[in-house]
């Protein structure tokens, strides 16, 4: 049992302090001196002050923290930073391009698709990775696909109806 004990704290004891990482966020090369453990989500907030993607569960349960790499939507706190080494991130301060908003963002602002906003970031991105990956045919689909984002305050018919207009998918279908 003793040795046990002592395999862990050994184990423990050889892990590097920091490590350095390189990501691309929102276009721009960034570099990051972090502990190995440091969540993406983390990073992202503590480290590069993009306070936008929110954290929510933190346990890959709300989506609150969704961002895009490589396109993908993933939930960031769920993902170490040094696994994302070399990609390229995109997080809701990305998506607009200058003063024109990525037209999921204007889509939610005419929609009125969010309440207290918490979930909102994760939900656009969700919502531009969903667009990504061209699977919604029906709107169900965008219920069943967008699953993972929870509103707490149940914005989800605005939500729904902001994405259908982007999409343009059959209301009924
Ligand atoms: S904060 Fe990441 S899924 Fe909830
Ligand atoms: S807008 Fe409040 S939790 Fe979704």
């Amino acid at each position: 049992m003793l040795a046990e004990t002592k395999s862990y704290t050994d184990t423990a004891a050889t892990l590097p302090e920091t490590r350095v990482v390189t990501l691309t966020v929102n276009g721009t090369r960034r570099q990051l001196t972090i502990a190995p453990w440091t969540t993406l989500l983390d990073a992202l907030r503590e480290y590069l002050d993009l306070t936008g993607t929110k954290k929510g569960c933190d346990h890959g349960q709300c989506g609150a923290c969704t961002v895009l790499v490589d396109g993908k939507r993933i939930n960031s706190c769920l993902t170490l930073a040094v696994m994302k080494e070399g990609a390229d991130i995109t997080t809701i301060e990305g998506l607009a391009e200058g003063d024109a908003l990525h037209p999921i963002q204007s889509a939610f602002i005419e929609h009125d698709a969010f309440q207290c906003g918490y979930c909102t970031p994760g939900q656009i991105c969700s919502a531009v990775g969903l667009m990504n990956e061209g699977r919604v045919r029906t709107t169900a689909d965008i219920r069943e696909l967008m699953s993972g984002n929870i509103c707490r305050c149940g914005a989800y018919p605005h939500i729904v109806d902001a994405i259908n207009e982007v999409l343009q998918v059959p209301k009924k279908a």
